[in-house]
């Protein structure tokens, strides 16, 4: 607890460009929640660099999530919005949290073995020890709850593994925090595949909307989604296509995937599609117009950058303090 609210903490890694799959799943989630608890919003660049990156095109990806956050309608003066590279405390915590994970926990992270399949030249530790990582970040900030899409469950569930393995040990210090998950949006599917999870890193462009394709690309996208030959839009698994198109149209109207099904009965998958990319392109122009604005007030952003780093910090120490008392480090004298 902060003062009388809940915490809530959760990130997005600067890599790759961000895909409709990020903002349904969880971006549009944070907005929703950020009023009833105190919140953490974390650009998570520590674990980006699990995988090669370019360190100038980090960089400038890295501003763009941080504004994205602040365009999407967090207020950064009410919410948390920081760099993790900027608080020390995450990898202090995670290399304390490493003395706790067992190898065979993190052998069965399946994130890890699609990575390590993704990047066989580059199977190096970090990839490997990414979920203690994680985990810091979320008990750093004694988060309550945490929104995220359903591929991060099994995070979660090693993160809550650990708050209690270390609680049992050493008494009452880390809360143990339980996983948000949307009810529409949790995972949204590739356009092209819909056996496939939308990701950043697929290799055909269709398969992914990203959150700055210009309208006339969202709506291109979206007119070539593959659905199947049922002619019916029902809401079903046997329509995986389909049922994804609804997904992603429910999340952003804010119908219910019953409500959709009515409105488009007897209708074709053309039509469907086409308020599809209407629905898309309604929700991503304001953002990205307001991304637009925002990235041309440097000042402002600046500002924004180091009082919410010395904040987060302030928070981040209080925990990792009791930590580094609780496990045998000596005292600070200063
Ligand atoms: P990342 O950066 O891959 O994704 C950010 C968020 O977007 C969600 N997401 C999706 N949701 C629905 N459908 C999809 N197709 C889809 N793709 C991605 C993810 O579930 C996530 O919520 N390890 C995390 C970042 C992280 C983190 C944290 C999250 C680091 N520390 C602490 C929460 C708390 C990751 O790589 O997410």
């Amino acid at each position: 607890m902060i003062g009388e609210k809940k915490v809530l903490f959760s990130g997005m890694q600067a890599t790759g460009n961000l895909t409709l799959g990020n903002y349904l799943g969880a971006l549009k989630n944070w907005v929703s929640l950020s009023d009833e608890y105190e919140c953490f919003y974390s650009v998570v660049d520590m674990h980006s660099i699990t995988v090669r990156q370019n360190p100038a095109e980090l960089r400038k990806r890295a501003r763009a999530l941080l504004i994205l956050y602040i365009a999407a309608g967090l207020d950064p003066e009410k919410n948390c919005i920081y760099y993790q590279s900027h608080v020390s405390g995450h990898a202090e915590l995670a290399w304390i949290l490493n003395c706790f994970t067992y190898m065979g926990e993190l052998n069965r992270m399946t994130q890890f073995k699609d990575k390590s399949a993704k990047h066989a030249d580059n199977i190096n530790a970090g990839l490997f020890t990414y979920p203690v990582l994680m985990a810091s970040d979320i008990l750093l900030y004694q988060a309550d709850v945490v929104p995220v899409g359903i591929d991060q469950m099994q995070h979660l569930e090693l993160t809550r593994d650990l708050a209690q393995r270390f609680n049992h040990i050493y008494g009452n210090v880390f809360t143990v925090p339980e996983a948000y998950i949307g009810k529409v949006g949790a995972k949204i599917m590739s356009l092209q595949d819909p056996a496939k999870k939308m990701s950043k890193s697929d290799e055909n462009p269709n398969a992914s909307i990203f959150l700055m394709d210009e309208p006339d690309v969202i709506m291109r996208k979206c007119k070539r989604a593959v659905t199947d030959s049922e002619a019916q839009i029902l809401y079903r698994e046997e329509q995986p296509g389909v049922k994804n198109l609804i997904d992603i149209y429910s999340a952003c109207t804010g119908k219910q995937p019953e409500e959709v099904v009515k409105e488009f009965d007897g209708r074709g998958y053309g039509e469907f599609k086409l308020a599809v990319g209407e629905a898309v392109v309604s929700v991503l122009k304001p953002l990205q117009d307001e991304a637009a604005r925002l990235n041309k007030d440097k000042a402002y952003i600046d500002s924004i950058i180091k009082k919410n780093a010395e904040k987060a910090d302030y928070y981040a120490m209080k925990t990792l303090r009791k930590v580094q008392k609780k496990v045998g480090f000596p005292e600070r004298i200063r």
